[in-house]
């Protein structure tokens, strides 16, 4: 089937989104590797890293192999510069339970939600290799979180639970409201450099995939995780 050039549109800016994601969680768990002591830790979180630099090269190739056209992968995007700078604030201050927090539990989340919506698109823009790799993708991205809430329920107490999730909280989530929607649906207010002067929230409807009711989704996601984290 050929796709429309809108939908390609979506395709290609979403998987390079996911690309940029991947490259940023590779970086988010050598970090927490460096700040950490005990060796089942420090493996824990290089096999995580080896894993999402797996999914980013996996995902060059799935477009190239369902066509579709991706950007140079090298173009600065600030949304994910942003982020770094944030993250690189809790490494640098060494707080390893906040970073968990942020890139295990926040960050992994907010990918998560981006799979999600990439994998319907996949499903009707008919790019069947990028929707069978994504549907592996989510279950390794489910399975960080599942390791990270063990992690956190079993060895962190919960005075220093509650003060990382509130420094990953104070620290990341500037930077991720201000590219949220607005409003279901609608761009951020800047339109991001990988989307190359337009969102690719404003071709979805190319391959179906809706947007309303996203940001809600994503919330309750998060929120569901964290309770399972104080669950006795
Ligand atoms: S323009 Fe904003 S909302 Fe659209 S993909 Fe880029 S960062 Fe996300
Ligand atoms: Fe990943
Ligand atoms: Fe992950």
């Amino acid at each position: 089937m050929t796709r429309s050039p809108r939908a390609n549109s979506f395709l290609g800016k979403a998987v390079m989104k996911a690309i940029l994601s991947e490259r940023f969680a590779v970086y988010a768990y050598e970090c927490i590797a460096a700040i950490s002591t005990d060796d089942k830790h420090v493996a824990r979180a290089l096999d995580d890293a080896k894993e999402e630099a797996r999914h980013a090269r996996a995902l060059e190739k799935a477009a190239r192999h369902d066509r579709i056209p991706l950007f140079d992968s090298d173009v600065p995007d600030a949304q994910m510069s942003e982020l770094r700078a944030a993250f690189t604030r809790l490494f640098d201050a060494g707080d390893r339970i906040a970073c968990i927090y942020a890139q295990d539990i926040l960050l992994e989340q907010v990918a998560i939600h981006l799979y999600e919506a990439l994998l319907v698109g996949a499903r009707n823009g008919s790019a069947p290799v990028l929707a069978s790799l994504v549907e592996q993708i989510l279950v390794d991205e489910r399975s960080h979180v599942a390791s990270a809430v063990e992690e956190i329920r079993s060895e962190v107490g919960f005075v220093e639970r509650s003060r990382g999730l509130a420094v990953a909280t104070a620290t990341l989530m500037p930077v991720i409201a201000k590219y949220g929607a607005k409003k279901p649906g609608a761009p951020c207010a800047s339109v991001c450099s990988t989307c190359r002067g337009r969102c690719c929230k404003l071709d979805a409807k190319a391959v179906d995939l809706p947007l309303k009711g996203g940001t809600l989704r994503l919330v309750r996601a998060v929120k569901s995780t964290l309770s399972q984290i104080e669950a006795a």
